[in-house]
């Protein structure tokens, strides 16, 4: 792994980026007039790209850098401002205060979403293995403005985490979270588009297992959510039903509802 700057940088650039080489025990480089195509087939290493607007990751085998865009949260928001639902709160029947850990942050698209419908009293954890999805993701919640205070007060509200999210789940008390959401990577995915293409290469895939599921369901208060492609036995499987019958999309959410859930 690479860390560098822009061309031209500023001295905090600079600085963030030998930081983090430091803090990754990776190597510092600077980048003078170099082009990334050039550089990552010279390399076949990772480029960690520090900028003060948004920070990149190049990888040898993909054509786009990784940084963050909300994406498709920004639609969906409006949507539900405009009163349409949304399939992930509908499925989950999610309201305001609640507390939400997602558990594959990824590009940090459906915390978003999560953390709008929770609203200042509510509060969204989002986890990322990967340290440097994690730090570019948490950056842009931070960055990132839109021409909507809502949306951006809800970027602004994500917690991210940066870490193995079984791990922390076993590390929380019974019922401690409303809900936690699961969205892992697929291995096929109908997804083409050039923003998931560069997540891709750098994403952790690890698959659900029973034990944390049942961790899961012992740290939720009301439901454990997946999002899965559909048909998926395994996923049904391990105790989810799904929802969203009507739906034409390639994939849908699983659920499992805690005993005695009353809202
Ligand atoms: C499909 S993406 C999630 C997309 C996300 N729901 C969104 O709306 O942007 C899955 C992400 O979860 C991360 N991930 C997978 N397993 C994980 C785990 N056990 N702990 C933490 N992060 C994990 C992957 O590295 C990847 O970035």
């Amino acid at each position: 792994m690479i860390i560098s700057t822009r061309q031209r940088p500023t001295k905090d650039e600079v600085e963030e980026a030998q930081y983090l080489a430091k803090a990754w025990d990776a190597v510092y480089l600077e980048r003078d007039k170099k082009s990334f195509r050039k550089w990552l087939n010279e390399t076949r290493q990772c480029i960690y790209v520090v900028h003060d607007k948004a920070d990149k990751l190049y990888h040898p085998s993909c054509e786009e850098p990784f940084y963050f865009h909300p994406s498709m949260s920004f639609l969906r928001i409006k949507r539900m401002m405009k009163g349409e639902p949304d399939p992930l709160i509908e499925t989950i029947r999610g309201k305001a205060g609640m507390k939400v850990f997602d558990a594959t942050l990824g590009f940090g698209s459906d915390s978003i979403v999560l953390s709008y419908v929770a609203g200042e009293e509510g509060q969204v954890i989002g986890m990322e293995k990967n340290p440097y999805i994690s730090r570019i993701v948490q950056k842009g919640l931070q960055q990132w403005v839109e021409d909507l205070s809502a949306f951006n007060q809800a970027m602004r509200r994500v917690k991210v985490l940066t870490g193995e999210s079984y791990k922390f789940l076993r590390e929380q008390a019974d019922q401690s979270f409303d809900y936690v959401y699961f969205d892992p990577m697929f291995e096929h995915t109908s997804d083409r588009s050039p923003h998931f293409r560069a997540i891709r290469p750098h994403a952790h895939y690890g698959r659900l297992q029973e034990n944390d599921v049942k961790e899961a369901l012992r740290v939720a208060k009301k439901c454990v959510v997946v999002k899965s492609s559909y048909p998926n036995q395994s996923i049904e499987k391990l105790g989810f039903s799904f929802h969203n019958r009507r739906s034409r999309s390639s994939f849908r959410y699983g659920i499992i509802e805690k005993k005695g859930r009353i809202t």
